[in-house]
């Protein structure tokens, strides 16, 4: 079996949903704690051994190139400043020279279309897909696991999770042939099915195995779901023809496009965080007691 060792990074979404801070930064460069959401989905695939990471930008996104890149004057500062913790951070975000690649999408297409445009760097191997907006807060990274369950699998594999019925429409589900708990095998998938048709709960949560075959199916450019060229299309037609599974993942999950979410993820990993855990917990009690306390004083408040 040929080793996974190329990610596509899709970042050429408009993060409308979190604007007007989207209006001049990458929705992938907004922060959890003190780095950039993207910089978790690269971290992520660097811990599964991915080799070459393949981001698929558009307009407004050149602070993701820079975010990866050396920064010779702020290095040489902290260094003269003594500041080497600093420093170490600032280096560890940086990508190895020829291992990674900024793509474009010209236009949002959708995300199928996203991952076609990167076809080049692909090649004629397996790859790896990490959606930035969904991070993880696991022991393991998800594809890590991925990878483990891979090596017994083979083909396609793409990682799932229930979501209540009526969230259906906001994801792709997942068709399931067989369920042993762990994995599942797929009989087919549908993008943003309504609750009434949908074939399960079991939603893709941004993290995806490929076989290269999926770019041919991507070269029809047929459009899906929403009038755009959906991945989820493309994989579906590879049912039947190779290998095609759900797994499911462990860890804490954020869908970072989501306003609520990504605070939520900024107290979780802050949490997490040795050297802010305590004052982070503090300040969320005090937060938490004060507003408890306004609401039960307030009831025109709680109304307006
Ligand atoms: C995309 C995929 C969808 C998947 C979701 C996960 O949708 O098309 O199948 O379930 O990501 O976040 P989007 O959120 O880009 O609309």
């Amino acid at each position: 079996m040929q080793p996974v060792r190329k990610a596509v990074i899709p970042s050429a979404g408009l993060g409308t949903r979190s604007l007007p801070a989207t209006k001049s930064i990458p929705k992938e460069m907004l922060a959890i704690v003190d780095r950039p959401i993207v910089q978790y989905a690269v971290e992520e695939a660097r811990a599964a051994g991915i080799e070459l990471f393949i981001f698929v930008t558009s307009r407004g996104k050149t602070s993701l190139e820079d975010h990866f890149d050396r920064q010779f004057e702020l290095y040489h500062t902290l260094q003269h400043r003594g500041k080497s913790a600093q420093l170490a951070e600032a280096r560890g975000s940086e990508l190895a020279a020829g291992r990674y690649a900024f793509v474009r999408q010209p236009e949002p297409m959708g995300l199928g279309h996203a991952v076609w445009c990167a076809r080049q760097f692909i090649g004629d191997e397996p790859f790896a897909v990490l959606l930035p907006d969904e991070v993880f807060l696991a022991d393991t990274p998800p594809l890590k696991q991925m990878l483990r369950a891979h090596a017994s699998t083979g083909g396609n594999l793409i990682a799932v999770r229930e979501v209540p019925a009526d969230m259906t429409g906001r994801y792709g589900i997942l068709d399931p042939a067989f369920d042993d708990g762990q994995l599942v095998a797929a009989k087919g998938l549908v993008e943003k099915p309504a609750p009434e048709v949908a074939p399960s709960r079991l939603s893709l949560i941004g993290r995806y195995v490929l076989q290269p075959e999926v770019l041919d199916e991507l070269d029809r450019q047929d459009a899906g779901a929403g009038g755009e060229i959906q991945l989820t299309d493309a994989m579906a037609r590879l049912i039947g023809r190779q290998p095609f599974h759900g797994v499911r993942v462990e860890g804490e999950r954020f869908d970072c496009g989501d306003r609520a979410q990504l605070v939520a993820a900024n107290l979780a990993f802050s949490l997490r965080r040795p050297e802010l855990a305590t004052e982070v917990r503090n300040a969320a009690e005090r937060i938490l007691m004060e507003t408890a306390l306004n609401d039960a004083g307030e009831p025109e408040a709680r109304v307006a």
